[in-house]
């Protein structure tokens, strides 16, 4: 286990940070493009443990990926084989989930798995609608939990209406669907990465008045893509600056998907100081962001605009412990089955810190008016976005803190600890 010390940055942060690429969208460069036969390059993608998981699935169903200088290329053959060993998707949710629906249009048997953190997390909703397809899925308690074994090809079409606005489970339904189409409705748009993969790959998707995604069979082109720096590695460093008197940071190539941008949202609702410029992207737009620091003031943070922050969620609560007045995060039930229980553990971090929070099933209160003066210890439980978000308060605490399981920012932000020293003034 390593743990890391964060001292207080009592006289602001500031510089120029480029921000790794994008998550999600690195995922779905390989997988999406995994199902294209053809040969795809790929830039500004993330190098982390994540998404490491999603290249070695693709590579593992027949794929070659080549590093070609700052990028990669995605060589795909036509028609992908069942893989010669069971799969492991370490921590990644991303790649064990789209990874279910790409191996349920695959003909053979595929074995998918993880860590602890993994085989505890929730596959029946990816696993559910790809039977009702005709996928044959199994797993532990009756396809709950992963390892996943799934025997793939021949699925039929169908029509679903989801109960929880997933991107995971609209992406694996998608993915599963090229050859024989399907109708997907969520009750709330969540991210919409894999819509823009599939429009810029020639895919039959439209879209109905009600929201209703349809996709209908047909081949996909393998396309080049630029992966934007990620908004939700970059949403440290927004509240950072923000909390951190005299701080003036600029975050350079950040996604600006405005199904991701939430945490901007909330945080100019708080009275941050964030200016915006957009840059040219390629499928996904990005843009650049100053953020100097400012008072904030308690918001609430609830419906769309909490699926739209889902991820940012842990910091913006640290940046609403630092804020004036109350801060009511609703609506977001669904932290509770991330990389650990987000709701308990950021409850539990910031009351450590001396931060005064209320717990509710689907999100927290939070009182507001800064950290006590003592040193703390807290757990980031294997969970990178706690890891990170706790890192951000002990640097407006004024006993600093230390993180205990520091080492999981590996699987988004393998260098933010370096970063983040870089940045003192
Ligand atoms: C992701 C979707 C979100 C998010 C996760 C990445 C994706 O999960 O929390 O970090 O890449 O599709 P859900 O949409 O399943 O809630």
């Amino acid at each position: 286990m390593r743990s890391e010390r964060v001292e207080p940055a009592s006289r602001g942060l500031r510089g120029r940070v480029v921000v790794p690429g994008d998550k999600s969208v690195s995922h779905r460069a390989f997988l999406i493009n995994a199902l294209a036969p053809g040969s795809a390059r790929l830039t500004g993608v993330l190098d982390s443990e994540d998404v490491g998981r999603s290249r070695d699935l693709a590579c593992a169903l027949g794929c070659t990926v080549e590093r070609d200088g700052a990028g990669f290329v995605l060589r795909v053959p036509e028609g992908l084989r069942e893989p010669a060993d069971v799969v492991d998707c370490g921590n990644s949710g991303t790649t064990i989930r789209l990874g279910t629906g790409v191996v349920s249009g695959v003909a053979g048997m595929s074995v998918l798995t993880g860590d602890a953190s993994l085989r505890r997390r929730p596959m029946l909703r990816v696993v559910r609608p790809l039977r009702e397809q005709g996928a044959r899925i199994e797993g532990r308690e009756g396809g709950r939990l992963a390892p996943l074994v799934v025997h793939g090809g021949g699925l039929a079409h169908g029509a679903h209406d989801l109960d929880i606005a997933s991107a995971q489970v609209k992406s694996a339904l998608l993915l599963g669907s090229r050859d024989c189409g399907v109708r997907i409705r969520e009750p709330r748009r969540s991210r919409d990465h894999t819509e823009r993969f599939l429009h810029a790959m020639g895919a039959p998707l439209t879209e109905e008045s009600d929201g209703t995604l349809v996709l209908g069979p047909g081949r996909w082109a393998p396309v080049d893509v630029h992966v934007p720096g990620d908004v939700s590695s970059a949403a440290f460093w927004m509240v950072a600056a923000s909390i951190v008197p005299g701080s003036e940071l600029e975050l350079v190539g950040v996604g600006t998907n405005p199904t991701r941008t939430g945490v901007i949202d909330a945080l100019r609702a708080m009275g941050a100081s964030l200016e915006v410029t957009p840059d040219p992207g390629q499928v996904e737009p990005q843009g650049t962001v100053v953020v100097r620091s400012a008072g904030l003031r308690g918001t609430r943070i609830d419906g769309e605009l909490a699926l739209r922050s889902l991820d940012e969620l842990p910091v913006l609560a640290v940046a609403a412990a630092m804020a004036e007045g109350e801060t009511v995060i609703a609506d977001a039930g669904e932290l509770r089955v991330k990389e650990s229980d987000r709701i308990a553990r950021v409850v539990a971090g910031l009351r450590a810190m001396g931060g005064e929070v209320e717990e509710r099933p689907d999100g927290m209160v939070i009182a507001g008016g800064g950290f006590s003066g003592a040193s703390a210890t807290v757990d980031a439980d294997g969970d990178h976005r706690l890891a990170m978000a706790f890192a951000v308060a002990g640097l407006a605490s004024s006993g600093g803190v230390r993180i205990a399981h520091a080492e999981s920012v590996a699987t988004s932000y393998p260098a933010f600890f370096e970063v983040l020293a870089g940045l003192r003034t």
